[in-house]
């Protein structure tokens, strides 16, 4: 393992703060409640009921992944699934996926994500990930590499990741909650550490080789409710990444039901997930992966261009949905550019799901490059409504050295309702 590109002294306070951190986390083998905790597995029939057939179909809705969960666990599975936001850079990888039947996942984390306290053969979330993807797309080509470093956080991730992950992969899985929490606890004046920024540089450098990044906040009992998650939360809201959080699903239901921390951790050990805690890491964030895989529609990505907001989407048949938009005057429509020189396609887009009468609102037009009112519905019944749009097939785009890339290109600027 090697530092790159940070000072020898800031590599010296990270092993330092590692070995800290190890400290700690084996501290939780003689933690005073451990003996009352430990209790026998749950039997491993939970998996035997797990339907597959509908993984190969690959047609049907994931409720029956869902069933199961909430009936093997008592918790409805989205729970978990604490910040979802457009899902885009996740569905992109899983058309890929779809279409070229190959995804490579790097999962980033400490003890937790290797498996401590496992038996070698007990399977760690990352082996059942590979697992759920291989039933569901069994002629792909599925690499996941569990890069796990115990005793590490984000800081030291940060600067090392491509030594334990492949750097191109499609899909980052980040974890680290638990230790970030005790790598911010420990800081001191001397030590520069900051989870958020450590976090920031990670998850700016990984989205910047055009991969999805999901984050799974794990949570141990050992700090209460605590964790390091809220850091991670700053840096997933602002750059739109999926978050997914057993500390959601599993706190409530610890406090409701005796003995639930034996059924999620290592007997004597409050902070590392046992065989059942693995599959549940695996079920939720599986959940998140197939759902984005069978949704079917590229989708629009929040870009910034030229201090500039738009959704933006250049693939035929991207979606968007504007869910519960305000409607007093009858009126719904977007704000979207239109450009004489950018190659702008068309978007079509309808009400309600009314998409029978879907009106055309058309990109090119023989002006600057402007927003402008399209109008979608007229005459709407006051009260809430849903906008659907799609990049249609057709454009009226005309190719010249400005209008790089697809013809099809669409930036919607904002909802307009009255
Ligand atoms: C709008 O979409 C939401 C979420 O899918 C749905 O619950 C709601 O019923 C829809 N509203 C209308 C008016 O179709």
């Amino acid at each position: 393992m090697v530092a790159v590109g940070r000072a020898p002294a800031l590599l010296a306070s990270m092993l330092a703060l590692a070995a800290l951190t190890l400290l700690l986390l084996t501290s939780y083998e003689s933690f005073p409640g451990a003996e009352m905790l430990r209790g026998p597995f749950p039997t491993p029939s939970h998996d035997s009921k797990r339907p597959s057939s509908h993984h190969h179909a690959c047609t049907t809705s994931l409720a029956p992944l869902r069933d199961v969960f909430a009936s093997r666990w008592g918790i409805p599975l989205q729970t978990s699934l604490v910040r979802a936001g457009t899902g885009a850079r996740v569905r992109r990888a899983m058309e890929r996926l779809w279409k070229e039947r190959k995804i490579t996942v790097g999962i980033l984390g400490g003890s937790i994500t290797y498996g401590h306290g496992l038996q070698p053969e007990d399977k760690r979330y990352s082996q059942l990930i590979e697992e759920g993807l291989r039933v569901a797309f069994p002629d792909a080509e599925i690499v996941v590499k569990n890069g796990a470093v115990p005793a590490t956080g984000t800081d030291y991730f940060s600067a090392c990741y491509k030594h334990h992950v492949p750097e191109d992969a499609d899909l980052f899985i980040l974890e680290g909650a638990v230790n970030d929490l005790m790598v911010e606890a420990n800081t001191e004046g001397s030590i520069h550490q900051d989870v958020i920024t450590d976090t920031e540089t990670l998850v700016r450098e990984l989205l910047k080789g055009g991969a999805a990044v999901m984050m799974l906040s794990t949570w141990g009992m050992t700090n209460g409710y605590m964790n390091g998650a809220d850091h991670h939360a700053t840096v997933a809201e602002y750059y739109d990444v999926p978050r997914i959080s057993t500390r959601a699903a599993l706190y409530q239901y610890i406090q409701a039901h005796h003995d639930a921390a034996a059924e999620i951790f290592v007997p004597g050990d409050m902070g590392h997930y046992n065989p059942h805690g693995h599959r549940f890491m695996a079920d939720a964030i599986l959940d998140h992966l197939l759902e984005q895989a069978f949704d079917g529609h590229p989708a629009f990505e929040k870009i910034v261009w030229h201090n500039k907001h738009y959704w933006a989407a250049e693939e035929i048949g991207a979606r968007i949905t504007f869910t519960d938009v305000e409607v007093h005057g009858g009126f719904l429509g977007l704000y979207y550019l239109r450009s004489v020189s950018m190659g702008l396609g068309n978007l079509r887009c309808w009400v309600d799901g009314n998409e029978g009468a879907s009106k055309l609102l058309v990109g090119q037009w023989g002006y600057v490059s402007v927003g402008s009112v399209g109008a979608v519905a007229t005459g709407l019944a006051p009260g809430k409504h849903n906008v659907t749009c799609e990049v249609d097939q057709t454009t009226q785009a005309i190719p010249n050295e400005e209008a790089e890339g697809s013809l099809h290109k669409t930036r919607i600027i904002a909802v307009i309702a009255s």
